[in-house]
């Protein structure tokens, strides 16, 4: 008896484990820190392998089972998925391979949010090609709601975009405004951020809409509707950190540059000591 009572407390406190194809993740690590600041994380950015977004859907997968290993490991009371790719390609390949452990993907958080603030119905996704391809967020919207009419584009030059730190400059205008004036984003009420990156330029493209829609466009940022929806989920199945111990977080890179230190900053605003680990 004494066992189980220690087995159920051991495992609220473990860490939750989160992953990435690079740093992007980081957006939904800054976005758990601030929901859930008792809870330990083990981040795993797959650098060597970076970027996901325009992989196929196999390779996605088969680095996605390598990781949940690796995290499982650790072990790990949770995994979130960060990566909007890896999410969309091989959230039930993980589930299958972490078995009682919950697995969580940015997808449904920023779908449940997105259905929670559209009005007319008509709203746009932009995410990576692999993303996109998946076909996953327009899937999942019309399963909720049958009158729904989504626009799906793949915006490929934001990440390297973002990642070079161009965010509010000439160049990075221009490419927002040419992918935002597509014309099936005419008339959406609201708007997913489907990929790691984005949130970084959520202003400029909330500035965009109100500057040249006629009415307001909710832009969700998934890594604020992953946190929340997190939290709730670990509530609810009584999985959250309980006791006093401070929370503290590793981070693993499956390979390191100093490139990847400067890049960690832009997204999360800390120093991180980085751990190389190869799959
Ligand atoms: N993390 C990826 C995503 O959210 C973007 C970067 C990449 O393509 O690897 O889809």
């Amino acid at each position: 008896m004494l066992a189980v009572i220690a087995a159920f407390f051991m495992n609220k406190n473990l860490p939750i484990g989160v992953f990435d194809s690079g740093l992007g993740g980081l957006t939904i690590v800054k976005a758990l820190q601030r929901a859930l600041p008792k809870e330990s994380l083990v981040y795993f950015g797959d650098t060597a392998h970076l970027p996901y977004g325009d992989k196929s859907p196999e390779l996605v997968k088969g680095y996605s089972l390598e990781i949940a290993r690796f995290l499982l490991s650790q072990p790990v009371k949770a995994i979130i998925i960060a990566c909007n790719t890896a999410s969309a390609v091989a959230y039930q390949t993980v589930q299958n391979f972490a078995g009682q452990i919950p697995v969580f993907d940015v997808i449904r958080p920023a779908v449940r949010e997105l259905l929670s603030h559209t009005s007319n119905g008509n709203v746009g996704v932009i995410a990576t090609k692999t993303t996109i391809h998946s076909g996953v967020y327009g899937r999942q919207l019309m399963a909720a709601r049958a009158d729904i009419r989504v626009t799906e584009k793949a915006t490929p030059l934001l990440v390297p975009m973002i990642e070079e730190g161009w965010l509010h400059n000439r160049v990075s205008q221009d490419v927002i405004d040419a992918y935002m004036s597509d014309t099936g984003f005419r008339g959406i009420d609201a708007l997913i951020l489907g990929c790691t990156h984005y949130p970084l330029i959520k202003g400029q493209i909330e500035a965009y809409f109100r500057q040249n829609a006629q009415h307001n466009v909710h832009v969700v940022d998934s890594s604020e509707a992953v946190a929340g929806y997190v939290r709730e989920a670990l509530a609810q199945s009584s999985l959250l950190h309980e006791g006093n111990t401070a929370a503290s977080h590793r981070y693993f890179l499956s390979d390191y540059t100093v490139h990847f230190q400067e890049a960690a900053k832009l997204f999360l605003n800390q120093e991180i000591v980085f751990e190389k680990k190869e799959l």
